[in-house]
């Protein structure tokens, strides 16, 4: 007799903080119009690839992606939603490292949040959730992050977690990045 997966076992669960509920993103208007207004703020775009603002057809580029990393790697970035309003306010979640300078296999963890939440923790929050998710969970042996050395609040929420910088390395567009890592703890 086979045994059913419980709700622990289940991927695609949402995980949920105080605060916060964390989801897989879905490709729906939804979904899109909560992604767009995060992502065409020029403060929320300054540290991340270009700096470039997304525009409609990026952002659904982007949604549409993630989406498919979800069903390929059965894990994947989560949208926040707000436990109070209901409403997305960002993503935090983890998908295969697509940055130059790490191990074939690493995962990434990131988050992004709309402007009007930052300060409030909610990033520290979210992400503690996913990062023990990712090790208890996922199996993952470590996990990486990738940020620009001016992004102060982003190297802020991967110090909460425990994360050590590894390297100073350049980013596919030739502009400075550093790579943070943090080892499953039993390997640390
Ligand atoms: C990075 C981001 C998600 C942080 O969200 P947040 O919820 O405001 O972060 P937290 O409140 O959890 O803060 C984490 C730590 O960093 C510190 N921090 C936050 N903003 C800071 C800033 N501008 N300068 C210095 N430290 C900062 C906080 O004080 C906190 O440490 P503390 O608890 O010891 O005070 C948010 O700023 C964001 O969405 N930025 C744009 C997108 C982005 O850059 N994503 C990351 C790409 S690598």
């Amino acid at each position: 007799m086979s045994a059913s997966a419980s709700p622990a076992d289940d991927p695609r669960a949402p995980l949920e903080t105080e605060r916060l509920l964390l989801r897989p993103w879905r490709d729906d208007a939804a979904d899109l119009d909560a992604y767009l207004r995060i992502s065409s703020d020029p403060d929320v775009m300054r540290h991340i690839a270009d700096g470039r603002v997304l525009d409609r057809d990026r952002a659904a580029e982007q949604l549409t992606r993630f989406v498919e990393h979800w069903e390929r790697h059965g894990y994947g970035l989560r949208a926040a939603v707000e436990r109070d309003s209901g409403e997305v306010v960002g993503f935090v979640g983890v998908m295969r490292a697509g940055q130059p300078g790490v191990r074939p296999g690493d995962v990434e963890i990131g988050w992004r949040l709309a402007r009007d939440r930052w300060g409030r923790g909610y990033a520290t929050e979210g992400a503690r959730v996913v990062r023990d998710h990712a090790f208890t969970q996922l199996r993952l042996a470590r996990l990486v992050a990738f940020v620009r050395p001016a992004n102060d609040a982003s190297i802020g929420v991967m110090r909460k977690l425990g994360m050590r910088l590894e390297k100073e390395t350049l980013c596919s567009y030739g502009l400075p990045m550093r790579i943070y890592v943090l080892d499953h703890p039993r390997a640390r």
